[in-house]
C-alpha cells in the first residue's frame, strides 16, 4: 500500500501496510498516521511527556535497584506506559518510543525473555508464534527461558501475567472450546480452517482431536518455521499444515474448499480495516450453511499497550466495539447471517462470531 492510499482522517484502526506477512506492522508505520498535527505543537508536548517519562523511569529503577518485589514494580511501570501513551497523544507518542527505547531502564526490560524475543524479533517481523509460547508458557521456548538473569526472571514473572497476556491464553482456551463445541454439534465430518495459525497451541487440548472427532483440521500460516512446528507436533492426525498467506487467500490461490468453523486469532491486530472486511468476507464463502467463523482483536481498552509499544517494540491495531461490528457488519449479508461481538473476561480481547443460517 502506498502512503498516499491512507485515510488520515479516519479515527479507526487505520491501514499500515500492505496486505501481507511481509508487510506486517511496526511502530514507525504508526508514525505516518500522524502526520496532520502541527509539528510545533508536538515539539512542546514531546518535551513535558519526556519529563514525564524520566520520572517514571527515574522511579521505576530505584524500585529496581532497591530489588524488592520487582513483578509489582514492572507492574506499575506497565501501567504507567500505558497512562503516558493516553496522555501523550499518538503524534507525541511515536516519537517518544525511539527515546523510551534508547533509555538504560530499555537494557533492565530486556533481560526479562519475553520482551528481549519481541524486540529483537528473531523472525523479522512482530508477533510471532515463538513469542506467543512465552505467554502460553509452552515448553518449546523453555530454553531461552532459562538463559535470562535472575532479575529477568523476575520481570518475566509479570510481564506474562499482565493483562494482555492473560487475555491470550484465555483466547487459546476460547479457540479450544469452540472447536470442541462445533465438532460435539457437527460430528465426524467437522472440517476446520485457522487461518494465521501460529503454533496451533488450541489444538493440544482440544478432546475432539484427540478421539478422532475431526474430519480435517486446516491450519494456514505464512511462516514456514511454524508450518513446520505444526507438522512435527500433529503428524498422524487430521490436521493439515499449509503454508500460506492472506494475500494468497484474498487471491483466491488456495482451493482449501468448506468448512464448519474458521477462525483467526492473532491476525485482525495487524490488518487494516478494508483488509480485514475483505478477509472476513473470503472466509464466509469458504463457511458451510450453518458454520461459523471466529476473529478476535486486542481491544482498545487493553492496559499494556505503553510497554508494548515502547520496550516491547510490538504495534498492534487495537480495535473497539463499534470497529469489530463495523468490519463484522460491512462484510457480510445481514439476512444471510448473525453477527455477535463480545468481550473476553477482562476486556483486553474482543471477538466478533458471524454464523452463517442454514
Ligand atoms: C500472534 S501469532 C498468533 C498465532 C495463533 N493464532 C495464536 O493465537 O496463538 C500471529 C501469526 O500470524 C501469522 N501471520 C501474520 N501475518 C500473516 C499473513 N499475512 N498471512 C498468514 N499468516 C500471517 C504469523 O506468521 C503468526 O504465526
Amino acid at each position: 500500500m502506498h502512503l498516499s492510499e491512507i485515510n488520515y482522517e479516519v479515527s479507526v484502526a487505520q491501514p499500515l501496510f500492505s496486505l501481507d506477512g511481509a508487510s506486517l506492522i511496526t511502530p514507525q508505520s504508526v508514525s505516518n498516521t500522524t502526520a496532520a498535527q502541527p509539528t510545533n505543537d508536538i515539539n512542546d508536548l514531546l518535551l513535558t511527556a519526556e519529563a514525564e517519562f524520566a520520572l517514571i523511569a527515574n522511579i521505576a529503577a530505584q524500585r529496581f535497584e532497591a530489588g524488592k518485589n520487582l513483578p509489582e514494580a514492572v507492574k506499575w511501570l506497565i501501567t504507567q506506559m500505558h497512562e503516558l501513551r493516553a496522555k501523550a497523544g499518538p503524534a507525541v507518542w511515536q516519537k517518544l518510543i525511539p527515546l523510551i527505547q534508547a533509555h538504560p531502564s530499555a537494557e533492565i526490560m530486556q533481560q526479562c525473555p519475553f520482551t528481549r524475543w519481541s524486540f529483537d524479533k528473531p523472525r523479522g517481523y512482530s508477533g510471532d508464534a515463538s513469542l506467543i509460547d512465552f505467554i502460553y508458557g509452552h515448553e518449546d521456548v523453555a530454553i531461552e527461558v532459562a538463559r535470562s538473569t535472575p532479575q529477568g526472571l523476575e520481570i518475566f514473572e509479570y510481564t506474562i501475567n499482565a493483562p494482555g497476556p492473560v487475555a491470550v491464553r484465555e483466547r487459546r482456551d476460547i479457540l479450544t472450546q469452540y472447536v470442541d463445541r462445533v465438532a460435539a454439534e457437527k460430528g465426524p465430518d467437522t472440517e476446520i480452517l485457522t487461518v494465521a495459525a501460529g503454533h496451533l497451541r488450541e489444538a493440544e487440548a482440544s478432546e475432539a482431536l484427540k478421539n478422532d472427532g475431526i474430519k480435517r483440521w486446516v491450519a494456514l500460516d505464512q511462516d514456514p518455521l511454524s508450518i513446520a512446528t505444526i507438522a512435527r507436533q500433529f503428524q498422524n492426525t487430521c490436521i493439515e499444515p499449509t503454508e500460506g498467506s492472506v494475500r494468497g487467500l484474498l487471491a483466491n490461490k488456495y482451493q482449501l474448499g468448506t468448512f464448519d468453523l474458521i477462525y483467526a486469532a492473532g491476525l485482525y491486530d495487524y490488518l487494516a480495516d478494508r483488509v480485514a472486511i475483505r478477509l472476513t468476507e473470503v472466509c464466509l464463502d469458504m463457511l458451510k450453511p450453518g458454520g461459523v467463523f471466529l476473529f478476535a482483536n486486542f481491544s482498545n481498552e487493553m492496559a499494556d499497550d505503553g510497554y508494548m509499544e515502547s520496550y516491547m517494540n510490538w504495534e498492534l491495531l487495537q480495535r473497539s466495539e463499534e470497529e469489530m461490528w463495523k468490519i463484522a457488519k460491512l462484510s457480510s449479508d445481514q439476512s444471510k447471517v448473525e453477527v455477535d461481538v463480545w468481550w473476553g473476561s477482562n476486556r483486553n480481547i474482543i471477538y466478533s462470531t458471524i454464523h452463517k443460517k442454514a
